[in-house]
């Protein structure tokens, strides 16, 4: 009985609410609040008090369904001001890692704050995303997109250039680094990392792979690998069923690496 009432949308819940793949909404629900789209007004007043799961109706009679956002929900739909890691890269490196709830982990950049989010989802309630960038108007923009889901209470921001200053932390859980030149931040992220513990890092181009792993090598990291993760999305009907013939074709090549601790 508790469970289906906890499955009740309250007020200020975050709602996707779907009608077809083109027309996909992440809304935080508010009484009164209209949402216009070319089939019609959707109120939602009238699904506050409904399950997760609802089929609600446009002012133009036109069935939408009231669905739970996953993480990847929640992920793609920040406000972008730079690119962002994608779903099928960063499901792949958190399991390349050790982080759970309690851990502390440092991010560089914090670009958007799609990453940023998913961690500290992932690490709350006692754990704490320590998130790097050197630009503050990205920093304020990850900041409103973190507050829009309710996970800004476990992440500290500073605004700093991490090749000049490195990191204020020593002891991390992991360092996660998506800039265009990780083999700056390779020493920085070494210094601020436990023993044994792991860096993962994006990057899109082969050259660059390269030299973050040359400095990976130079800075006493082992078990270092690169990987692309290709995901190909299916067409199911009734003419046929193959792969779409478009779609997101490359991110990120991905890497991820453990500190030793040298032998004195
Ligand atoms: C691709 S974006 C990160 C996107 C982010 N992972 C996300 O999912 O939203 C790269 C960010 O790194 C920042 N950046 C690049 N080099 C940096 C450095 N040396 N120190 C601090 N921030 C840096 C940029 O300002 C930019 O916001």
């Amino acid at each position: 009985m508790e469970e289906r009432a906890n499955n009740l949308i309250k007020e200020k819940d975050l709602v996707m609410l779907y009608l077809d793949d083109r027309r996909q909404f992440l809304v935080q629900v508010v009484s009164g609040l209209r949402v216009s789209t070319d089939h019609g007004d959707l109120n939602l007043s009238q699904i506050i008090g409904q399950p997760f799961g609802f089929v609600g109706k446009t002012h133009l009679g036109r069935d939408f369904y009231c669905l739970k956002p996953s993480t990847a929900d929640l992920m793609m739909k920040v406000k972008r001001t730079t690119t962002i890691v994608y779903p099928k890269d960063l499901g792949y490196l958190l399991l390349e890692t050790s982080v759970g709830p309690g851990s502390r982990v440092i991010e560089l950049g914090t670009g958007s704050g799609a990453l940023t989010l998913v961690l500290a989802k992932l690490i709350a309630p006692e754990g704490v995303v320590y998130s790097y960038d050197r630009r503050d108007d990205f920093i304020e923009n990850a900041k409103r997109n973190l507050n829009h889901v309710g996970y800004a209470k476990n992440v500290e921001f500073t605004c700093a250039d991490v090749a000049l200053k490195g990191f204020n932390q020593k002891d991390v859980d992991a360092v996660f680094i998506d800039v265009p030149e990780p083999w700056d931040i390779v020493p920085k992220a070494y210094e601020a990392l436990k023993g044994g513990h792991h860096l993962v890092s994006w990057s899109p181009n082969v050259e660059q792979v390269k030299r973050t792993i040359d400095a990976l090598e130079a800075h006493s990291f082992k078990c270092i690998r690169a990987k692309e993760i290709i995901e190909r999305e299916m067409l199911v009907r009734l003419q046929g069923v193959r792969p779409r013939e478009r779609g997101i074709t490359h991110t990120a090549y991905l890497i991820r690496a453990q500190k030793i601790i040298v032998p004195q």
